[in-house]
């Protein structure tokens, strides 16, 4: 499972790919709006720290417009990945962009058959949003397992991008279905590392080593 990140803080996104951890970077317009930054500036600095994808939503709603945004944003490095919206003019526009060889992540999808438009788009990602579907009391992880079974289907080549993550639970139910990347909020992804008995465990082997008065090396 790949990881991103769900953010377009870039100290965050620079401590988690130093990690080693990072295989792509989402953003929209909320989170542009979170970093306080220009969405040229913050996007080619993001794109400058992660070699992956880094997704940058356009925010126009008619095609037209929407090409010459995602021209905009295709010119400001190589990873960008170009995010629509899951309308009519967005799978218009996945259409055309892919075609000209770039990527695109179609974003807040709610639904299987959405998904499977999506996928007919020739979309490089779809991004299912689990939390806001949990959050109306519906189990938004029951729509991942649909479009990994829809995909498998018929051998669609869209990766399924689980978005609106928000706990460690959706991440690993995600990987149990076979979502092929989670994007995750940086305190979610590191809280992934987390267990109470690993850090039990280390006191005690420390407090052992400390007793035999030894050092390595
Ligand atoms: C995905 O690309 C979106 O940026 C994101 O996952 C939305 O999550 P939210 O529902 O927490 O805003």
């Amino acid at each position: 499972m790949k990881f991103f990140v769900d953010t377009a803080d870039v100290k965050e996104i620079r401590e988690l790919n130093d990690l080693g951890l990072l295989d792509g970077v989402t953003t929209n317009p909320s989170l542009i709006l979170k970093s306080g930054g220009n969405i040229t500036e913050v996007t080619k600095e993001i794109c400058s720290i992660v070699e992956g994808p880094v997704s940058a939503e356009v925010v126009a709603t008619e095609y037209n417009e929407m090409m010459r945004e995602a021209d905009v944003l295709s010119k400001i490095a190589d990873n960008i990945c170009i995010k629509v919206p899951l309308t009519l003019d967005g799978l218009k526009a996945c259409k055309a962009i892919t075609s000209g060889g770039r990527l695109v992540n179609v974003t807040l999808c709610f639904s299987a058959n959405q998904a499977l438009l999506a996928a007919k788009a020739g979309a490089t990602f779809i991004s299912p949003f689990i939390g806001r579907i949990d959050d109306m009391g519906v189990d938004g992880m029951e729509l991942i397992s649909e479009i990994r079974t829809i995909y498998d289907n018929y051998g669609f080549n869209t990766e399924i991008l689980a978005a609106s993550i928000r706990t460690v639970n959706h991440v690993k139910q995600a990987a149990l279905i076979g979502a092929d990347v989670a994007t995750v909020p940086p305190t979610t992804l590191k809280a992934l590392v987390k267990h109470p008995l690993t850090d039990k465990g280390l006191e005690a082997f420390l407090a052992d080593w400390a007793k035999t008065g030894q050092k390595i090396g």
